[in-house]
C-alpha cells in the first residue's frame, strides 16, 4: 500500500456523508493503536502531526512510522501536518510527502490570514498537496456580544458565515476549519456543553449558495473527554478536575452530518493513553517493562478508536468504498 491522498479520502466522505478521523499521533503505541483499529473497523484515516510532535520525536521517526503502518496496513493513509504555523513549516511537510497540511493564521487578521493561506495553497497545490485553513477563534462556548441566537457578528471568535464565503474563495483553501464553539483539551466548557450547530448549517449554506459546491469542513477540538477515562486516571492516582468536559457524541454526529468530515481528536487519545498507563503501574508497582506499561495503555487507545469510527463519526467500512 501506499499513502492516501487527503483529496480522495474528503471526495468519497462527502459522497457517503461519514467523518474521517483525524488523530494525533506521536509515538509508535499511537500510531499502532489508531492504525490496528482503522483496519479492523475497515475505516480510511488520517495521522496527523503537529509542529510539537515533530520537535518531540523528530520528523524522521513520525515519516518512518507512518510509512510502517501504510506497510502493514490495507487501511487508506493520509498524513497531515496539524497547526502549521508558517510557510516554512508547511513547506518542509509537503516536500516530505504529507498529503495535507494546515497553514493555522487564524490569530491574524483576516487579510493577513488569506496572504499566508493563499502562500501556502500556491506552493501546495503545485506539489500535490492540499490545505486546511481557520477562521475564527476555537475559544470554546464564549458567544461576543450580540452573537447568542443567530446573530453573527464579524468582531467576534465564532466563524462568521459570509466572511467564509470570501475566505475560502479568495485564500484558495480546500478546506476549512471553523470556530462554533469548540475548543482544544479537557476542559473545553464552564457550564453548559454546546456547539452552535446552527451556525455550522449557516456555514455550509453561505458556501454551497455560493457556488463552492459541497465544501469539505473540519471540526477541530472533536475530543469527548469521556468520564469513565477521567475517573480511570483519577482512581489511580490522577488529578483532572471536575470541570473537565468534551463535546458530547451527538453534537459531533451532527456536524458531521452537516458537512464536518474531518473530525480531529487529541485529547482522548491522551486521556486513553494515562488512563492505561496509571491503572498498570498502581497495579503493579513492581513492573518495570515499558512493554507490559505501555501495551495496555495502546490497547485502551485502540478501543477507543474503534468506538470512535464506528459509533461516532460513522466511517467504519468505508475503507474500500
Ligand atoms: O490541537 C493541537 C493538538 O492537540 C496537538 O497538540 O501541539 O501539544 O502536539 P500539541
Ligand atoms: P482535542 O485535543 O480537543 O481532541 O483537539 C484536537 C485537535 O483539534 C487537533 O488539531
Ligand atoms: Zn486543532
Amino acid at each position: 500500500m501506499s499513502l492516501t491522498h487527503t483529496r480522495d479520502l474528503f471526495a468519497k466522505a462527502l459522497k457517503g456523508k461519514y467523518a474521517i478521523g483525524a488523530f494525533n499521533v506521536n509515538n509508535m503505541e499511537l500510531v499502532q493503536a489508531i492504525v490496528e483499529a482503522c483496519e479492523e473497523e475497515k475505516a480510511p484515516v488520517m495521522l496527523q502531526i503537529s509542529k510539537g510532535a515533530r520537535s518531540y520525536a523528530n520528523p524522521v521517526y513520525l515519516r518512518k512510522l507512518v510509512e510502517a503502518a501504510v506497510n502493514v496496513s490495507t487501511t487508506p493513509i493520509a498524513i497531515h501536518l496539524d497547526h502549521g504555523d508558517s510557510f516554512e513549516l508547511c513547506k518542509e511537510c509537503i516536500d516530505e510527502g504529507f498529503t495535507s497540511v494546515m497553514i493555522d493564521a487564524s490569530h491574524e487578521p483576516f487579510e493577513k490570514n488569506i496572504d499566508l493561506c493563499r502562500l501556502v495553497v500556491e506552493y501546495a497545490h503545485r506539489h500535490n498537496c492540499v490545505v486546511e485553513g481557520e477562521l475564527g477563534h476555537l475559544v470554546g462556548a464564549q458567544f461576543d456580544e450580540g452573537e447568542a441566537g443567530g446573530g453573527y457578528s464579524t468582531a467576534g471568535h465564532y466563524t462568521h458565515p459570509e466572511q467564509a464565503v470570501a475566505f475560502v474563495r479568495r485564500s484558495g483553501v480546500d478546506s476549512l476549519a471553523v470556530a462554533i464553539g469548540n475548543s482544544h483539551g479537557a476542559y473545553k466548557f464552564k457550564g453548559e456543553q454546546h456547539l452552535d450547530l446552527d451556525r455550522l448549517k449557516a456555514i455550509k449554506q453561505s458556501l454551497l449558495k455560493a457556488g463552492l459546491g459541497d465544501y469539505p469542513l473540519v471540526l477541530h477540538g472533536a475530543s469527548s473527554v469521556p468520564t469513565d477515562l477521567v475517573e480511570e486516571i483519577n482512581k489511580y492516582g490522577g488529578k483532572l478536575g471536575a470541570d473537565a468536559a468534551g463535546v458530547p457524541e451527538a453534537d459531533i454526529e451532527v456536524a458531521r452530518r452537516v458537512g464536518c468530515i474531518k473530525v480531529n481528536i487529541d485529547t482522548d487519545l491522551r486521556l486513553a493513553m494515562t488512563a492505561g498507563v496509571r491503572k498498570t503501574l498502581a497495579e503493579n508497582p513492581k513492573e518495570f517493562d515499558p512493554r507490559k506499561i505501555l501495551g495496555p495503555a495502546r490497547a485502551m487507545v485502540k478501543e477507543l478508536v474503534r468506538h470512535k469510527v464506528r459509533d461516532v463519526l460513522g466511517c467504519a467500512g468505508h475503507a474500500f468504498d
